[in-house]
């Protein structure tokens, strides 16, 4: 019931000065939302217009000759062998360049490590593909007997699966701005032709795995 001491006009003001304050907040918190709600469409906007320019796509690797050398696996379980091959590095871009930093290389029989190589940092322009020519030594490399045997049984069956690990790192420019580092990883699993040995007629190119 209403106070018989506050007249009708006083109960209004009061009920106006609160109504007021109440309206302001809900229209802040309207105007915030909507404003962030823009920002929001905006970047997105600017994210899509980025990628259709940019269009990113993956780079490429592939081995596309490999030869074995010198191949000597003794009965004392040593390996000494000598593994050529080259990979072919696209950058199938049209906007985005490549900075590779030096490659580490290691070949590996079985999840056992038997040979190391580095390749030269190099650049790699728009829609380039560079040939990386590696050589790999396996040098009197101690082997476990069970790989050792696996090995054995896979030289008499003629192919050998050697798998390529290639760790390094990339910075990327698109225009005249440059990403920082980034870890790239490629894994390729070539066989190996020991049948006949020092002939890469019967190899065949192979995709490897990227992840960058
Ligand atoms: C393989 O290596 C062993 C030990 O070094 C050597 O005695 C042997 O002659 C080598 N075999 C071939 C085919 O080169
Ligand atoms: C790829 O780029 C390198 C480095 O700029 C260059 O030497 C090479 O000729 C290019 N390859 C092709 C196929 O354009
Ligand atoms: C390979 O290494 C073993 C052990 O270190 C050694 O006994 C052997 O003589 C080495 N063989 C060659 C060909 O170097």
């Amino acid at each position: 019931m209403a106070d018989p001491t506050i007249s009708q006009p006083a109960q209004a003001a009061a009920q106006q000065r609160v109504h007021p304050r109440g309206h302001l907040l809900q229209r802040l918190v309207r105007y915030t939302a909507l404003v962030l709600l823009a920002l929001l469409i905006l970047v997105a906007i600017s994210v899509l217009i980025a990628w259709l320019v940019i269009r990113p796509k993956r780079l490429v690797f592939t081995v596309e000759d490999g030869s074995v050398h010198s191949f000597n696996l003794t009965h004392d379980q040593y390996l000494s062998a000598t593994f050529d091959f080259s990979i072919i590095s696209y950058n199938p871009n049209r906007r985005v360049s490549f900075y590779y930093d030096s490659i580490e290389v290691w070949a590996s029989y079985d999840d056992h490590d038997i040979a190391f190589s580095v390749v030269n940092s190099f650049f790699q322009p728009r829609r380039n593909w560079t040939r990386l020519d590696v050589k790999l030594a396996a040098q009197n490399v101690s082997l476990s007997r069970s790989t050792s045997r696996e090995l054995r049984l896979d030289k008499s069956g003629g192919q050998v699966e050697l798998t390529i690990l290639l760790d390094t790192r990339v910075r990327f420019k698109v225009g005249s701005w440059k990403s920082r580092d980034r870890i790239l990883r490629i894994w390729c699993s070539p066989v190996f032709d020991l049948v006949h040995l020092s002939s890469s007629n019967n190899f065949h190119m192979k995709y490897c795995d990227v992840e960058l």
